[in-house]
């Protein structure tokens, strides 16, 4: 499934990301005037094969990923934004990484913006087949507010259908309020693996989710 946007981010969190791109503004340049610096150009990066600007010179290490044929999806671009030398060990980006996720999230809201196809969220089996760990009492008695939960839920519905459909994302309406939050804990903490959803759930606070729950199971 392609999507034109990355619909789980919002303006809010481009401009964010604008801030943290400044850190990687000393070496790459990014827009319609973009041209190789000490780094190559990120323009069209979503999709892109690693180590395939031309007239860039990459590491050896680069050029072996790239052989293997390492795309820059949403993964492979948090991954190396995380810790470069991580994913490329002799890489010749000299830097230590962005250490949190909520910033590389932004970096890549920011980022994808300069992407004609952005296409990389990636339509996954549900993971619910594996029992979800125990959600604290405390946080399942957060009271959640309907009202809020359909003022967040347009964060949703660019994905998750609001009339149950479910055409290969999973339908959210009419869950147990517990149920619901006990699977949006288990991407929060990491339990269930699933990149988009992941992000999504860890900038959610508990009273978020709690609002969520509710509007959902009740549509
Ligand atoms: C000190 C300079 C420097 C900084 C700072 C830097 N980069 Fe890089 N970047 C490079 C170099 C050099 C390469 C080529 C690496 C290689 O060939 O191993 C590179 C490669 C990349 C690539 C792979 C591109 C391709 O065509 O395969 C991506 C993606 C990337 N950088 C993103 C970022 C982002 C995002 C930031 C900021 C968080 C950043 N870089 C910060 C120098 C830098
Ligand atoms: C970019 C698309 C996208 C967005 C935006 C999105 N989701 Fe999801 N969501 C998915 C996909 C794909 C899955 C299946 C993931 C998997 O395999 O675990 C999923 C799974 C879920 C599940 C578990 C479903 C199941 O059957 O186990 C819940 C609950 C959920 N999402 C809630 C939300 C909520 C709440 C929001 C908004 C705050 C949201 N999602 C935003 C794509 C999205």
């Amino acid at each position: 499934m392609l999507f034109g946007v990355f619909p789980a981010f919002s303006q809010n969190d481009v401009e964010a990301g604008a801030k943290v791109f400044r850190t990687c503004k000393s070496c790459h340049s990014i827009g319609p005037d973009a041209a190789n610096r000490t780094g190559p150009h990120l323009n069209d990066l979503f999709g892109r094969a690693a180590g395939s600007i031309e007239d860039f010179k990459y590491s050896k290490d680069m050029m072996r990923a790239a052989n293997g044929g390492l795309v820059w999806d949403i993964e492979h671009i948090d991954m190396f934004i995380e810790k470069p030398k991580s994913l490329i060990f002799k890489t010749r980006m000299a830097f230590r990484g962005v250490k949190d996720p909520v910033d590389r999230a932004n970096l890549m809201a920011f980022l994808r913006q300069f992407s004609d196809d952005p296409s990389n969220i990636p339509e996954a089996e549900p993971t619910m087949a594996a029992v979800d760990p125990d959600v604290h009492p405390l946080i399942l008695a957060i009271e959640g507010d309907k009202e809020y939960g359909a003022y967040l839920s347009g964060e949703c519905t660019t994905c998750h259908r609001v009339d149950g459909e479910d055409d290969g994302i999973p339908s959210i309406v009419g869950w147990d309020v517990e149920d619901f939050v006990t699977a949006l804990h288990a991407y929060k903490n990491g339990h269930r693996l699933h990149q988009v959803m992941e992000m999504t759930a860890k900038r959610l606070s508990e009273e978020e989710i709690a609002s969520l729950a509710v509007y959902f199971s009740e549509l």
